[in-house]
């Protein structure tokens, strides 16, 4: 196939969390499944289908539209498979079209742990046997709900699936309506805009290109970057898998998906707020405290350079409009190895603003995870990040700007919130006079993590055909 697909009339196939972070929806709750019987996990499949819990891109939209006068969509629910979980239903790749090998070795292959650098990991679940044990999970179900409304998720049968639950009803939004991770803060705020699924938003993309200014373009991202089978950044037509069976003359099976990269994280919050008051003197002086610099954020979201009045509402779109190089360049505001610099540097890593920006394109995510809270006691995010390349988006920016040890200027420190579990840490804030290189804690760790396809609407009904 030559030429992509109009995405304006693909949006019935594409699943609504590639259009939507369901921000009006405060409850999630994710759930890990293990087949036990492939027959009677196709007709639950096939009965969740029916319940129309599963939306499109389309349909978001729409409700999206009526939401003033209080849409219809109190309920929804994402699916998505690992490698395994297609095989199991009977989705075996074809020889001319195979799943990329990240996708088919999968996150929990002993290769992938060396170059995510979780080599050192005990995780309750993982997506292959491998290094580290855990349970093999085939589906990642993921729900978000209105609070207070009925769960319309048929039954799930012991006999056709074991569970692990990530998250109860907890509502993480703050008294704004925005949603708060649970060290404090503001999340799910800088995401790319994929070009051509957001344009039909009308109204509302004027009104965020009015608040970003020129710095909108920015985010604006090909939609080949996140959604399978369309151009992306380098101007070519992602690559589409295909299994065995399929026919369709819109495309091959993997058209309007996406890969999820999941890993759940318990965040140490008691860690974390110790280290915030160990550090309360660091904040009366400069008016921001340590994590705060650790994060690369302010809590309430807005940037560390930002310059306007911090006590009046700023829509996202102007709190995401900012650069590094010119105005921040050594890191004195954000520092060079904040979670948000390292994950996203921006204009900050290439020979000039336009060519950075347009190398960090190549390296972006969807963010589509929650914060959970169990009865157990034990929090912390339930992380999926949608791309179309694993290797090139999540994988990158975990190996090399996350992990990575020697990050710009920087040496022997990695992420102050990811980093690896096995390395001592620490962490340096530019222009204190002591040097200003702080030891850290590890405040998270990583339970599990797996790599999921989130297929098209179309791809589902055959996955549960029976
Ligand atoms: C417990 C784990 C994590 C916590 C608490 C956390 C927290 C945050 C927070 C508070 C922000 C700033 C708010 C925002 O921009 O939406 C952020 C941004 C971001 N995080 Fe994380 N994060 C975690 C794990 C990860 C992982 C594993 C990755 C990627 C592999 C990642 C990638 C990003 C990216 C790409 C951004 C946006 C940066 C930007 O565009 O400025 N995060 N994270």
């Amino acid at each position: 196939m030559k030429h992509a697909p109009r995405l304006s009339e693909q949006s019935h196939d594409i699943q609504g969390m590639l259009k939507s972070g369901f921000g009006w929806l405060t409850t999630s709750r994710f759930r890990l499944l293990t087949i036990r019987d492939e027959k009677l996990a196709k007709a639950w499949l096939a009965e969740l289908l029916g319940t129309g819990l599963i939306v499109s891109a389309e349909q978001v939209g729409k409700a999206k539209k009526k939401q003033k006068e209080s849409g219809p969509l109190d309920a929804v629910v994402a699916i998505g498979f690992t490698y395994s979980g297609l095989v199991k239903l009977g989705c075996q790749e074809t020889g001319d079209h195979p799943f990329p090998t990240p996708f088919r070795s999968g996150m929990g292959s002993e290769l992938r742990a060396k170059l995510l650098r979780d080599e050192y990991r005990k995780w309750c679940w993982t997506d292959h046997e491998g290094p580290g044990g855990g349970e093999v999970v085939h589906i990642l179900l993921a729900e978000w709900k209105k609070r207070g409304a009925a769960s319309r998720l048929p039954a799930i049968n012991p006999s056709a699936f074991s569970v692990i639950e990530a998250g109860d009803d907890s509502d993480f939004f703050d008294a704004n309506g925005k949603l708060r991770e649970p060290f404090g803060f503001r999340d799910g705020l800088a995401q790319p805009v994929i070009r051509g699924l957001r344009d039909q938003d009308g109204g509302s993309l004027a009104q965020a290109r009015a608040e970003a200014g020129d710095l909108y373009d920015d985010r604006l991202v090909e939609p080949g970057e996140f959604i399978l089978g369309y151009r992306n950044e380098y101007d070519e037509l992602t690559f589409c898998p295909d299994v065995q069976g399929w026919a369709s003359a819109s495309g091959r099976f993997t058209l309007n998906g996406s890969y999820l990269a999941v890993r759940q994280f318990e965040q140490k919050v008691d860690a974390f707020k110790a280290f915030e008051a160990s550090h309360s003197d660091f904040e009366r002086a400069n008016g921001v405290s340590a994590g705060e610099k650790l994060m690369g954020r302010r809590k309430d979201g807005l940037p560390l350079s930002w310059k306007g009045n911090t006590n009046v509402p700023v829509s996202d779109s102007a709190a995401d409009a900012f650069r590094y190089r010119v105005e921040d360049a050594d890191g004195f505001m954000c520092p060079k190895g904040a979670h948000v610099r390292r994950s996203n540097p921006r204009d900050s890593l290439g020979i000039d603003v336009q060519s950075s920006i347009k190398s960090s394109k190549l390296h972006r995510l969807l963010r589509r995870g929650r914060p959970y809270a169990e009865a157990s006691g034990r929090q912390g995010i339930f992380f999926i990040a949608c791309n179309a390349d694993l290797e090139r988006q999540f994988e990158f920016i975990h190996q090399r700007w996350l992990q990575n040890r020697r990050f710009g200027t920087l040496e022997s420190q990695d992420d102050p919130i990811v980093g690896s579990q096995s390395c001592p840490k620490a962490f340096t804030i530019p222009g204190e006079a002591s040097g200003g290189e702080l030891s850290l804690q590890h405040f998270t760790e990583t339970l599990g993590g797996g790599y999921f396809f989130l297929p098209g609407i179309a791809a589902l009904k055959f996955i549960a055909r029976v």
